[in-house]
């Protein structure tokens, strides 16, 4: 059987700064050699920095959005053909901070994945309820952008669940417990397994998000199986995401 690739996806958000700051952290990164055939190590910089992570082969680049035309009148915006001239392989789309601070609705979310796939970029679209307990919320945002999408693009796109409630931001730092992740988890595959059927549904890529840290990736993606995970604060901390890709390598 086909070894079932992993991904460490860093979202470095507005941080941090400086050039020298990110080059840093990339520097460190990039001494480690990190990511393999198996293993999937993506940095989501903010746009200025977008060009410092094609200096190092072994990381693979991501934005942490895009807008949904590839060119135009859109003053401010990065397109995805931009993002994909340039190197960059994935794109996170719907992250709650987005859908709280620039209003993204779920149309717009779904508009943005769209962009994407016409551009060779894997969306990586983060589904997550805001409070505890909340499975309408998750089911309505994977009905209006993820089981929409065409059978056959199911392979190209990466699925975060990321409750909310769990980012540290709002959580200082307390992840969802593995019963809570596993909850969330099943819940989204069952909906990918009746929508897409029973291979597709399970070979969809479904990662979690929320206050991952290297104490409890191991339990994500070793003990519950999600295929990886979308790291926030600690991917700032280049240490503490070196410990978290090696942990995940030896899995
Ligand atoms: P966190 O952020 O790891 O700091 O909780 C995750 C995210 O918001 O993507």
């Amino acid at each position: 059987m086909a070894i079932r690739k992993k991904y460490i996806i860093a979202n470095w958000k507005m941080n941090p700064v400086s050039i020298a700051e990110a080059k840093n952290i990339l520097e460190k990164l990039a001494n480690q050699h990190l990511g393999s055939d198996s293993l999937e190590v993506v940095i989501c910089p903010p746009h200025p920095f977008l060009y410092l992570v094609t200096e190092f082969p072994n990381l693979r680049l991501g934005a942490q959005d895009i807008f949904w035309e590839d060119r135009g009148a859109y003053t401010g915006e990065v397109s995805g053909s931009m993002v994909k001239r340039l190197g960059g392989s994935y794109v996170i789309v719907g992250h709650s901070e987005r859908r709280k601070y620039q209003g993204e609705t779920d149309a717009i979310v779904s508009l943005k994945i769209q962009a994407c796939l016409k551009n060779g970029l894997i969306p990586v679209i983060c589904i997550g309820e805001k409070e505890r307990d909340q499975e309408d919320e998750v089911r309505k945002q994977m009905e209006a952008s993820v089981l929409n999408i065409k059978k056959n693009k199911l392979k190209n796109i990466i699925i975060v669940y990321e409750p909310v409630w769990a980012i540290s931001t709002y959580s200082r730092g307390v992840a969802a417990s593995p019963d809570d992740a596993l909850a969330g988890l099943l819940f989204i595959r069952k909906l990918l397994v009746k929508t897409f059927g029973q291979n597709l549904g399970k070979s969809a890529k479904v990662l979690y998000g929320g206050s991952v840290n290297s104490k409890n990736v191991f339990d994500f993606v070793g003990k519950l199986g999600f295929d990886g995970v979308l790291v926030g604060s600690a991917s700032l901390r280049a240490k503490e995401f070196i410990d978290i890709v090696k942990i995940i390598s030896k899995d």
